[in-house]
């Protein structure tokens, strides 16, 4: 199939129509079957659930072309899990497994012409959302859902690439105790714009978000989580309950521990620990992994010894490792790539 007729080198992190995607319909107790439809747009009741209560969760996950020319995606299976973490969370409907897989499958395949070239460094992000589509005026969950699927090939999430960033240590909260920070609810993101939109005021490209409850430990930043690289190459990401358990972490957890032979830990980490890591990076699926080069806490600076210009070592094995997984071009273990 042709290609579309896109800069793939030069695409940044942001919406470009393309072709087909996905919607199924829960009604009366039920999802519809779902189809692909060309129309972009949805029309909704003024009164909707979403529009007024905000009843939405998403999830994030790419298609790539592997080197030997597979459209391949990774691990959808989690997002299709953490999906329905999510409804259940919000009071929504779970959508099968199965379901969600051939939305998935339906709306990469009718998208072939947007999944970028093995090599270009670009990838097809794909969309799925929920969200309550009926009117609900008094405050409940609403009786219908829309669960939809869109792409758009995307390139990296911060500019620069693989430059490192410079993030600050927020005074705003993202998640309360027992509260929705675990879940991926469009909630979350609402309420951490003021504090990406002041953070880039103030000239950082992030926020590291602390636990609500004492202010004193690690949790993530408004869309990926962390990992750290010690001085003597142990890998430490924060354990909390009000983080959102990302796949990419879990995934470069494993390439850790079974690839490159790394010690793992999976622990509270104290923001006063920060200036004693070598390394620090950003993971998610849009971020894939993006180093942090220096940290500002209330005036004190935190460079890490990997500096400013470049991915720390351990960093950057981890990257390679976990997207050569992705490409194709190292063998990934069973069950992670999905054949389109
Ligand atoms: N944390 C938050 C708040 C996110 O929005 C994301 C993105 O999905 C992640 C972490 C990373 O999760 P994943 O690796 O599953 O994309
Ligand atoms: C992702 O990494 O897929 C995300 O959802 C992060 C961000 C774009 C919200």
């Amino acid at each position: 199939m042709d290609k579309a007729n896109l800069d793939w080198q030069n695409i940044g992190f942001g919406y470009i129509q393309t072709e087909e995607r996905y919607v199924a319909n829960y009604k009366n107790g039920a999802w519809d079957k779902g189809a692909l439809t060309k129309d972009a747009t949805v029309v909704l009741s003024e009164c909707a659930g979403v529009l007024q209560y905000a009843q939405t969760i998403f999830e994030g996950l790419k298609a790539y072309t592997t080197k030997n020319g597979d459209v391949v995606t990774f691990r959808p299976d989690l997002n299709a899990k953490r999906l329905n973490d999510s409804a259940r969370r919000m009071e929504m409907p779970v959508i099968p497994e199965e379901q969600f897989l051939e939305g998935v499958r339906q709306v990469v395949n009718g998208n072939r012409a947007y999944v970028p070239p093995f090599g270009s460094g670009a990838t097809l992000y794909l969309r799925p959302y929920m969200f309550g589509s009926n009117p609900v005026i008094g405050v409940k969950p609403a009786d219908e859902y829309q669960f939809r699927i869109f792409a758009t090939p995307v390139g990296p999430y911060f500019k620069g690439g693989a430059k490192p960033i410079t993030i600050r240590v927020c005074d705003y909260d993202r998640a309360a105790p027992n509260g929705t920070g675990h879940i991926k609810a469009g909630l979350n993101y609402a309420m951490s714009l003021h504090a990406i939109v002041e953070a880039h005021e103030l000239g950082y490209d992030e926020n590291m978000y602390l636990d609500a409850k004492t202010r004193t430990k690690v949790e993530e930043t408004g869309g990926a989580n962390f990992i750290f690289i010690t001085k003597d190459n142990k890998v430490v990401t924060p354990k909390s309950s009000t983080i959102l358990p990302s796949i990419t972490r879990k995934s470069l957890l494993y390439v850790a521990k079974e690839y490159l032979g790394l010690e793992v830990e999976e622990r509270e980490v104290d923001v006063e620990e920060l200036k004693d890591f070598a390394e620090c990076g950003l993971c998610g699926t849009a971020a894939v992994i993006s180093p942090v080069g220096k940290i500002v806490n209330h005036g004190e600076e935190i460079v890490f010894p990997s500096g400013m210009d470049q991915m720390g070592k351990v960093t950057q094995k981890l990257y390679d490792t976990l997207t050569g997984i992705q490409m194709g071009e190292i063998e990934a273990p069973k069950g992670w790539i999905y054949v389109i």
